[in-house]
C-alpha cells in the first residue's frame, strides 16, 4: 500500500514536471510568434532580384535618353536642362499647344519633322506627338500599367492607347533590341520614380485642321 502510494506521489511528480515543460515550451511557442520574420531564402532572393532590375532600369533609361524627350525643361545659363522635379512626366498639360507653322512643317515632305526646344512636342509626318507621362501616376501616368503593356509597345511597335503604330520620332525600332529581361527592368525602375499628375494630350493626327493646307 506505502509503496503504490508512493510511485503515485512519483508519477505526480512526473505528470507536474511534464506540465510545466509542455507550458515552458509554449511559452516559448508564442514569444516566436512575435518574433519579427525573418525572411526566407526566397524572399530574399526576390529582393535582391527586385533591386537589381531597378538598377539596371535606371541605366537603361539614361542610356536610352528618355528622359531627352519626356521630362519638361528649364532654361539654364548653359541651355536647357530636363527639370528634375518633372522627371519623365511628360509634355506639360497646362502649356498651351506652341506656334508653329504647323502645315509648313509637313507640307508635302513626309520626312520634314520639327521638334520644339522642350522636345516634348514633335511635328511630324505623324501629325503632332506629345512625349508621354512615364511616372508611376496611376491616371495620368503608367501606374496601372501591366508589364506586359508596357513590353508590348517595344515588341510589337503599337500605341498603347488605340492599337496605332507608334509613329513618333522615339527610336522604338532601336529599343526593341533590348531583350524581355531588360524591357521588364525599365518597367520596374520607372514604377519607383516620383508619380506626377500629368495628363499628356493624345497625339493629334496629320489629318487634322491644324496641318489644312499640307498635302497629307
Ligand atoms: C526622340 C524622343 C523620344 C525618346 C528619346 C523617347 N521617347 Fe518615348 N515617346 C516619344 C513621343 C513623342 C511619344 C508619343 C508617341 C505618339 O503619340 O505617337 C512617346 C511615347 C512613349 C510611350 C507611350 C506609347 C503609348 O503607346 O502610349 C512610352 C511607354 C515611351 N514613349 C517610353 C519611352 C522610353 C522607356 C524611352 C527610353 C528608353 C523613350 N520613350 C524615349 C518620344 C521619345
Amino acid at each position: 500500500m506505502g509503496r503504490f502510494k508512493h510511485c503515485s506521489i512519483l508519477d505526480c511528480r512526473r505528470i507536474v514536471f511534464a506540465l510545466i515543460f509542455i507550458v515552458m515550451l509554449g511559452a516559448c511557442g508564442s514569444k516566436a510568434e512575435f518574433k519579427p520574420q525573418k525572411p526566407s531564402k526566397a524572399e530574399d532572393q526576390e529582393e535582391v532580384y527586385r533591386k537589381y532590375n531597378v538598377e539596371r532600369g535606371k541605366r537603361l533609361v539614361e542610356l536610352g535618353g528618355c528622359s531627352q524627350c519626356h521630362t519638361p525643361k528649364i532654361k539654364t545659363t548653359f541651355g536647357y536642362k530636363p527639370d528634375k522635379d518633372r522627371f519623365l512626366s511628360g509634355y506639360p498639360s497646362d502649356e498651351p499647344l506652341p506656334e508653329l507653322p504647323y502645315a509648313e512643317i509637313i507640307a508635302g515632305e513626309a520626312e520634314k519633322s520639327f521638334y520644339t526646344t522642350d522636345a516634348t512636342v514633335w511635328v511630324g509626318r505623324w501629325g503632332v506627338g506629345f512625349a508621354t507621362n512615364l511616372t508611376p501616376d496611376p491616371e495620368t501616368g503608367i501606374g496601372a500599367w501591366e508589364e506586359q503593356d508596357f513590353i508590348d509597345i517595344f515588341r510589337g511597335n503599337k500605341h498603347f492607347a488605340d492599337g496605332d503604330q507608334v509613329t513618333s520620332p522615339m527610336p522604338v525600332r532601336a529599343y526593341s533590341q533590348l531583350s524581355y529581361f531588360e524591357l521588364k527592368s525599365i518597367f520596374v525602375y520607372l514604377q519607383t520614380i516620383e508619380p506626377i499628375s500629368n495628363e499628356v494630350p493624345k497625339r493629334i493626327p496629320p489629318e487634322s485642321d491644324l496641318f489644312e493646307g499640307s498635302d497629307i
